[in-house]
C-alpha cells in the first residue's frame, strides 16, 4: 500500500492567515491569556503565551526560507524571543543583554533570519526565562525538508510540566531560592500541547512522524513507548546518520527527538507514550487505535537528508577548554567569582548565585573562550554537582567526542550527576553565544557562560 504524502499546504495556509495589521511582518504577540491545562472541573489557568495560547502558534517553513516575525510585547514585563536550535545570525538570537535589548511592555522587535537546517526547533523568551516559560511562553518551529519522509501523519508534541496551586492557577513560587539551588521549578502537573489529556486517533499499521519537544523549565522526561515500533530519526533537529529502534527515550529540558513510529497496537487498543520514572508511570499521550491502515510491516525508516553542518574533523591540535560544572545544594562549592570578584558561598547565595561554570558564576565580562571563525573547539565538561544538567550551546550544534565514534549532533546535552563528557564543534557562526544549563533556574542561578566566535 502506498503512503499518503503529508499535506504541507495546510501549514502554508495557516501561515498566510496570521494577521499582519498595518505591519510589514506577520506578528507574534506575547500576551496574557487562559488555557484549559487542568481537567474541566477547574477554571482555565491564567497563562502567558504567544498569541495568548499554550503552546504558541506553530511556525512551519521550508528549509532555506526566511522567518520573519514582529514580536509585540503585551506582557507586563520586558521579553524577547530566542529561536532554540537554529544556527541563526547572532543579532537575531534573542538573548537580552547580549544580542539585543529587552523589548519593553508595549514595545516590538522585528526578527528576520534564514533557516539553514531542516528539523524540529522551538521558540521561547530569553529574559526571565525561568518565569516566562513557566507561565507558558513557547511554541514549535518546524523547518521542513525539501523531501520529507513519507508518513501517514505528522504530529508535534510539546511536553511541559506546571506547578499548580490547589485551584490550578500557577503557583506563585517563581524564583524560589530552593528551586534555584536544587532541581529547578519542577511541576506537579504535566501537559502535552497544553492539554491534560492529549490524545489522537490512529489506525493500526499507520506510520507517524512524532516531533517531541521538552518545554519544561527543569523536568527530565523519561519516556516509554508502547503499542508502536519506534525509530529515532533526528535529535535536537539534526538527523541521525542511522535511524535506530527504541522503546524508551529520555528528553532533557529543551531537547527534541523526531521519531518515526509504526502503530503496532491492534484496532480497539491504544498506543501510548508514558512518563516512567522511580515514582511510577503517567500516561502522557494516548493514541486510540481504530481501523487498519495496512497489515504488512513497513520497511524501517531511512535516514533523513542530513543538514550541511560543518564536520568537526581532526581533534588533535584543536583548542580544549575544561569546564567544571559546580555548585548547587550538596555540591560542596566553597566560592566562585561573581562580577569579577571571588566570593564565598554565603555571599553568592545572597545574590542568587548558586552555581558556577569553571569557577565563575553568571556571565563574566570576558567570554569563557574565544574561537577564530572556522576553528574546531573542544569543551571537556565535568559535572561536579549532585544534580543532572542539560547544557545548551547557542548558534551551533556539537557532537560528543569522548567515547570513540563521535555522537549525534545535538544542541543540548544531558549530563548526569558526576558525569563527564567532551563536546566538539566548529565555531563557524560569528558572534557572542551563550552556553548554559537549560534547567532555567540553574541558568538564572549562575550556570551560564558565553563564547565569542570570530
Ligand atoms: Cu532554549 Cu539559551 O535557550
Ligand atoms: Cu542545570
Amino acid at each position: 500500500m502506498r503512503l499518503r504524502r503529508r499535506d504541507v499546504l495546510a501549514g502554508a495556509v495557516a501561515m498566510a492567515a496570521v494577521p499582519s495589521f498595518a505591519s510589514p511582518m506577520p506578528v507574534l504577540r506575547a500576551a496574557a491569556g487562559t488555557a484549559q491545562l487542568a481537567p474541566p472541573e477547574y477554571d482555565p489557568t491564567p497563562i502567558w503565551g504567544y498569541d495568548a495560547a499554550v503552546p504558541g502558534p506553530e511556525i512551519r517553513l521550508a528549509q532555506g526560507a526566511r522567518l520573519t516575525r514582529r514580536l509585540l510585547n503585551e506582557l507586563p514585563q520586558p521579553t524577547s524571543v530566542h529561536w532554540h536550535g537554529i544556527r541563526i545570525e547572532n543579532a537575531m538570537d534573542g538573548v537580552v543583554g547580549m544580542t539585543q535589548e529587552a523589548v519593553p511592555p508595549g514595545g516590538s522587535f522585528d526578527y528576520d533570519f534564514a533557516l539553514p537546517d531542516a528539523g524540529t526547533y522551538w521558540y521561547h523568551p530569553h529574559h526571565r526565562t525561568w518565569e516566562q516559560m513557566a507561565r507558558g511562553l513557547y511554541g514549535p518551529l518546524i523547518v521542513e525538508e525539501a523531501q520529507p519522509p513519507e508518513v501517514d501523519e505528522e504530529l508535534v508534541l510539546m511536553l511541559d510540566d506546571w506547578r499548580f496551586a490547589a485551584d490550578a492557577t500557577l503557583h506563585d513560587s517563581f524564583g524560589a531560592p530552593h528551586d534555584w539551588a536544587h532541581a529547578g521549578r519542577i511541576g506537579n502537573w504535566v501537559t502535552v500541547n497544553g492539554r491534560p489529556d492529549w490524545q489522537h486517533r490512529v489506525a493500526q499499521g499507520a506510520r507517524l512522524r512524532l516531533r517531541l519537544i521538552n518545554c519544561a523549565n527543569a523536568r527530565i522526561f523519561p519516556l516509554a513507548l508502547s503499542g508502536m515500533r519506534a525509530h529515532v530519526v533526528a535529535l535536537d533537529g539534526q538527523p541521525v546518520e542511522r535511524p535506530y529502534a527504541v522503546s524508551e527515550v529520555t528528553l532533557a529540558p529543551a531537547q527534541r527527538c523526531d521519531l518515526i513510529v509504526d502503530v503496532t497496537a491492534a484496532a480497539g487498543g491504544t498506543a501510548r507514550i508514558t512518563e516512567r520514572d522511580r515514582e511510577g508511570e503517567l500516561a502522557l499521550a494516548d493514541f486510540p487505535v481504530e481501523g487498519v491502515a495496512r497489515s504488512a510491516d513497513l520497511e524501517p525508516p531511512a535516514a533523513l537528508p542530513p543538514n550541511a553542518l560543518p564536520e568537526i574533523g581532526a581533534l588533535d591540535g584543536a583548542q580544549v577548554a575544561q569546564m567544571r560544572m559546580q555548585g548547587g545544594a550538596m555540591g560542596g562549592m566553597l566560592s566562585a567569582e561573581l562580577n569579577g570578584t571571588r566570593q564565598d558561598m554565603r555571599a553568592l547565595a545572597g545574590q542568587g548565585a548558586f552555581w558556577a561554570l569553571e569557577g565563575v558564576a553568571m556571565l563574566a565580562e570576558a567570554p569563557f573562550l574565544r574561537a577564530a571563525l572556522g576553528e574546531t573547539v573542544r569543551i571537556a565538561l565535568r559535572n561536579d554537582t549532585a544534580w543532572p544538567h542539560a547544557m545548551h550551546l547557542h548558534g551551533h550544534h556539537f557532537r560528543r567526542v569522548d567515547s570513540g565514534t563521535p555522537g549525534p549532533w545535538r544542541d543540548t546535552l544531558l549530563l548526569d550527576r558526576r558525569e563527564s563528557a567532551e563536546i566538539a564543534f566548529v565555531a563557524d557562526n560569528p558572534g557572542k553565544w551563550l552556553f548554559h544549563c537549560h534547567m532555567l533556574e540553574h541558568a538564572a542561578g549562575g550556570m551560564v557562560t558565553w563564547i565569542e566566535v570570530g
